[in-house]
């Protein structure tokens, strides 16, 4: 049994301008244990996906279960089995930590939970402010609590909705510390990030999501094996032989350009000799999700049309 099915999932919003399609028959099975990351651009349908798996807002088509139990038909026994981190701060300001906590073990119907709760709290570096009023906290400490929040009932699935936005460095070790445990405990876990490199660390496999539509489905390894493997890299203020800008990334100053192995690079670095271009900070470095991210969105815009791979 999936973890989490997804099955041609739809969602449109009316607008003041009409109607807009967020999400376009989604479609995808997270398997139990895996860590699973949906990626995508801002308003690519991330946030929108994760509120209808938790309740939070219903799909105009198509259906949605958690661990065999129908998001709409069998909303409380779904719901238990999730533990939502939410994209956005939302808490009551007049609670402490411990209340908050309690309130919510007490909510999912779990009962003596304290123990459970003063693990989550030392785990999440919080145990100095269990007694603190919500009010009080940081920015950082009110995501931990919601961090702490969704875990209360121990749910074996895990759902995060950028859950490092604008989050610190420390905050960020501490909490992907305290999630690969869960997960190699046997909780399975969906993250959504727009940051890469996060998702490269730790998702065994990946979904890409742009304009509402799935445009990749495939293990982490075998996305980047897709792409190319290698990356050539330098500073030039020269202009490019034609063919090689058009294989180029280029930002300002700094050209990036994806390369198979040491031949093609040395094929590129031929080049670039001949076209009389004056290479400075040359690096040859391996492809990361970003360069594969950014090749599969261009092949879209070629295509023209959304593929599951
Ligand atoms: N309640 C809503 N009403 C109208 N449009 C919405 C609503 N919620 C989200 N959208 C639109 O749907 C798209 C997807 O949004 P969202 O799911 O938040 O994207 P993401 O989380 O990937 O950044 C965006 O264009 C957003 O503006
Ligand atoms: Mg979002």
């Amino acid at each position: 049994m999936s973890a989490v099915s997804f099955q041609s999932v739809s969602k449109t919003f009316n607008t003041s301008k009409g109607l807009f399609q967020a999400l376009n028959q989604v479609s995808l099975d997270i398997e139990e244990g895996e860590f699973f990351g949906l990626l995508g651009p801002n308003g690519a349908g991330k946030t929108t996906l994760i509120s209808i798996l938790a309740g939070l807002a219903r799909a105009s088509s198509g259906s949605v279960k958690v661990l065999g139990r129908d998001v709409r038909d069998d909303y409380a026994e779904a719901r238990r089995r999730l533990g939502v981190v939410p994209q956005e701060l939302v808490f009551d300001p007049f609670f402490s930590v411990r209340e908050t906590l309690r309130i919510q073990s007490g909510y999912f119907g779990v009962k003596n939970n304290d123990a459970w709760i003063d693990e989550l709290l030392e785990s999440l570096g919080l145990a100095d402010k269990a007694q603190s009023n919500m009010r009080q906290l940081s920015g950082g400490m009110k995501r931990r609590v919601l961090v702490a929040q969704a875990l209360v009932h121990k749910p074996p699935i895990i759902v995060l909705d950028e859950p490092t936005a604008g989050v610190d460095v420390e905050l960020r070790q501490t909490l992907w510390h305290f999630i690969a445990r869960l997960n190699r405990e046997g909780h399975t876990v969906l993250l959504t990030t727009h940051y890469l490199e996060e998702a490269e660390a730790l998702c065994s496999r990946v979904a890409m999501l742009k304009h509402g539509n799935i445009v990749k489905l495939s293990p982490m390894s075998e996305l980047l094996k897709s792409a190319s493997a290698n990356v050539l890299q330098f500073k030039t203020d020269s202009l490019l032989p034609t063919a090689m800008a058009e294989r180029a990334r280029v930002t300002g100053r700094i050209v990036q350009i994806p390369a198979q192995d040491a031949g093609d690079v040395e094929g590129l670095l031929a080049g670039l000799r001949q076209g009389g271009v004056v290479l400075e900070d040359v690096e040859i470095r391996r492809a990361d999700l970003e360069d594969v991210f950014i090749h599969v969105m261009n092949e879209q815009e070629h295509s023209g049309k959304g593929v599951a791979a």
